[in-house]
């Protein structure tokens, strides 16, 4: 797979250091380059766009400033700071690698097996923090990397596969010179503003088009090349905002899976009409005044689909708790807004109570 020579493997290296220094984004933790601040923006920025993750970033860092007040932080603090990043067990997870940290004697981890080590740690993100913290020579494979190289190569193995990580890796390090940091993240940027995916690369701007054997051949958009996934599972589901004066019905999601631990709008697995909606209620004797249907949605993770029917219900009384877990709570509009991190596929729901819930006040 050896395309490039050592002459042209140096020219590329130089053509990406130069791009980072004459076209690299201002980011935040570029600057200060330590273990946490890498760490935390790296973590944040998996599987979320990087103008929406400076933000969430600078906030993130002003609440908890050193690693010692993540491993000390209150998991309802945690996963507010986290609120619309999605992805909750990342959150929970850097708060469980901060607790090892510190409590664990001497300089942080700086090898590769220390790193995979601690919650949260893949392959990527150890890559990333010992080429930008400690400027060793790993490289960084995310997505960005995949297709700048799958289409420098031209490769046309499936990406999704162990082989092709490893060709794609040892790429890397075949090109990769005295400045990792530097050569990772310009193939970021690169990645990000020119070779980017879905029929919006710009190739006439490219630093390595001369290099490119994808659009020599007039094949760029072919690359990178992904086996057919399965097709998202649809999961219908009948939610219920459960509603007294001024609060919101919440319950617990189970410990393990989707959402994991997380509150939600409770609710069936089932598609329910309005009818069936009124019968299980009453089945269940959850007496209401009035109902009527509420927000219907789509809201797709990365394997699931659930297609969401709501249920507006306005409960005669509130009824008693049953379990005294503190696994299902009502909580008014000040108190989502200030202690409850809702999960993005519940916000539409959310949203739309407390909108009515600010009329109704109005009105009285
Ligand atoms: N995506 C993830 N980490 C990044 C970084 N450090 N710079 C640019 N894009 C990124």
């Amino acid at each position: 797979m050896i395309l490039f020579t050592e002459k042209e493997l140096k020219e590329i290296n130089e053509k990406i250091l130069l791009y980072y220094e004459e076209n690299g984004r201002s980011l935040p933790w570029r600057d200060q380059g330590d273990f946490y601040s890498v760490w935390l923006s790296e973590i944040m920025s998996q599987q979320t766009r990087m103008e929406v993750v400076v933000d969430y970033y600078l906030r993130f860092k002003e609440a908890l400033p050193e690693i010692e007040d993540l491993a000390q932080v209150e998991e309802g603090r945690l996963l507010k700071l986290w609120e619309g990043l999605g992805y909750y067990n990342r959150a929970r997870n850097l708060k469980k690698a901060a607790q090892v940290l510190v409590n664990s004697p001497g300089p942080l981890p700086s090898t590769y097996e220390d790193l995979m080590a601690l919650p949260g740690i893949g392959p990527y993100t150890a890559a990333a923090i010992l080429s930008m913290v400690y400027h060793k020579p790993y490289v960084a494979l995310d997505g960005n990397l995949i297709r700048v190289f799958t289409r420098l190569l031209a490769y046309e193995g499936d990406v999704g596969t162990a082989q092709s990580k490893r060709d794609l890796e040892d790429f890397g390090l075949s090109i990769i010179g005295q400045d990792p940091s530097s050569f990772n993240q310009g193939l970021m940027d690169l990645a990000s503003a020119i070779c980017r995916p879905k029929g919006q690369a710009l190739c006439g701007d490219c630093p390595l088009k001369d290099f490119c054997q994808a659009y020599k051949k007039d094949q760029v958009e072919d690359f990178p090349v992904k086996a057919k996934k399965k097709p998202r599972k649809v999961v219908h589901r009948s939610l219920f905002l459960l509603t007294k004066r001024g609060r919101l019905a919440f319950r617990k999601r189970p410990k393990k899976g989707l959402l994991a631990g997380q509150w939600e709008i409770p609710g069936l697995d089932q598609a329910l009409t309005l009818e069936d909606a009124k019968r299980i209620l009453l089945e269940r004797d959850i007496f209401y005044e009035e109902i009527q249907e509420g927000p219907s949605y789509k809201h797709i993770f990365s394997h699931v689909e659930w297609r969401i029917q709501s249920y507006l219900v306005d409960l005669k009384d509130l009824p008693l708790v049953r379990d005294s877990a503190g696994e299902e709570r009502y909580f008014s509009s000040r108190e989502i807004q200030e202690e409850v991190a809702v999960p993005s596929a519940f916000s539409p729901l959310v949203d739309f109570w407390m909108e009515r819930e600010e009329k109704n006040e109005g009105r009285l």
